[in-house]
């Protein structure tokens, strides 16, 4: 069965096979247009969403089929209690496929084992977003031409903002690939995303405190907001929130063919004035989030065998070396073990030598 959990549950063909499909639904829409008749999406969102959730609507509904689901935990079961899992088998009676965001990490990892149906992680508390990672490929590759040999500047909360460690996964697997992070020091990328990732890989990366001294070399400069939702204290929120404002000066330095991004919402990230120059790509990119879903949907469901009964079914996120089941337990307050008692504990060794391994949901570190 196939769930999309983290972008590197795809394969770089895979990703392809998806980008040329986006392109074709975007020439050839009719032919797409009853190609999930008589399927059913349900969005299960327990954390606001205006174009995650509206555009794997929209998706669904351009293909033909239905949509149903609730946009607030608050509307659902959660408030009284209920488990991801138990919420989970009972979507599955009624739905062909979840997308589902959850201010958790790991959710939607608990979610794929309960289910038999696939599960698509709309955002993962502060750690991944993979389905934003396909409409950011899609506008790179629609406005760039390639995947390869770029320089990309990353910049604002890239300690929180999920949109970036998924960003990074996935081109760690494209030849020629820069980073720029742009942060104040206290949002800097996660340790996991530099071992794991950059250093692992031998990605060339360099940390830098402003816009102005990274953008004249930037083909790409990707812009996000500050998440206030995941800081534990409001006041340090308060310190960070303006770090970074791109405007008109600043892009003065640029080059003329730069692509800039952004997830969306912004707060204050990118000043409206930017709206109109030829370079801002963020509204175009929110637009290929709905095509790029639509080829999503159709390649899960396609991949999807026919189940009538039996839950439990493994998911890919299984598939990985020894781990250590409740003998090392996870202190990070925003995994989704923090709140679900019944869960295991499931920790991996990524260094066993040193006995370093890592949650299998979150990806905190522990030392045994
Ligand atoms: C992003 C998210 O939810 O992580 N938004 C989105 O999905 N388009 C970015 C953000 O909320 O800052």
């Amino acid at each position: 069965m196939s769930n999309l959990i983290d972008i590197l549950d795809l394969s770089v063909e895979e990703i392809d096979g998806l980008i040329a499909t986006a392109n074709d639904i975007i020439e050839n829409p009719g032919k797409y247009a009853k190609a999930c008749e008589g399927k059913i999406l349900a969005t299960l969102f327990f954390e606001p969403s205006t174009r995650t959730r509206l555009s794997f609507e929209a998706a669904m509904l351009n293909l033909g089929g239905s949509v149903l689901g609730f946009s607030e935990a608050g509307s659902s079961s959660t408030a009284k209690g209920e488990s991801v899992a138990d919420t989970i088998r009972t979507v599955n009676c009624y739905a062909d496929i979840i997308a589902m965001r959850h201010p958790k990490e790991g959710a939607p990892i608990v979610a794929a084992k309960a289910s038999r149906i696939p599960i698509i992680n709309a955002g993962d508390g502060g750690h991944f977003h993979p389905t934003q990672t396909l409409t950011d490929l899609l506008t790179i590759s629609r406005h760039k031409g390639r995947l390869n040999n770029l320089t990309i500047g990353l910049c604002g909360d890239l300690k929180f903002g999920r949109t970036v460690h998924s960003l990074i996964a996935a081109f760690s697997r494209y030849s020629g690939i820069k980073f720029v992070l742009i942060s104040p020091e206290e949002l800097c990328v996660p340790e996991y995303v530099k071992t794991e990732t950059l250093d692992k890989k031998g990605i060339p990366y360099k940390e830098v405190r402003t816009i102005e001294e990274a953008i004249p070399e930037l083909d790409i400069l990707y812009m996000t907001r500050i998440q206030r939702e995941r800081f534990a204290d409001p006041a340090e929120y308060e310190r960070l929130k303006n770090s970074f404002v791109l405007d008109l000066p600043k892009l003065e330095h640029a080059k003329s063919d730069l692509c800039i991004m952004h997830p969306l919402p912004r707060v204050n990230e990118i000043s409206t004035k930017v709206d109109n120059d030829p370079r801002a790509c963020y509204f175009d990119q929110m637009l290929c989030g709905k095509f790029i879903r639509m080829a999503l949907i159709l390649k899960l469901l396609a991949e999807t065998p026919m189940l009538l009964s039996a839950s439990g079914a493994e998911c890919s996120c299984n598939e990985h070396g020894e781990e250590l089941v409740n003998k090392v337990f996870c202190d990070n307050p925003r995994c989704i073990t923090s709140i679900e008692q019944e869960i295991d504990h499931v920790f991996r060794y990524t260094d066993k030598e040193n006995g370093i391994c890592r949650c299998a949901y979150c990806e905190a570190q522990k030392k045994i």
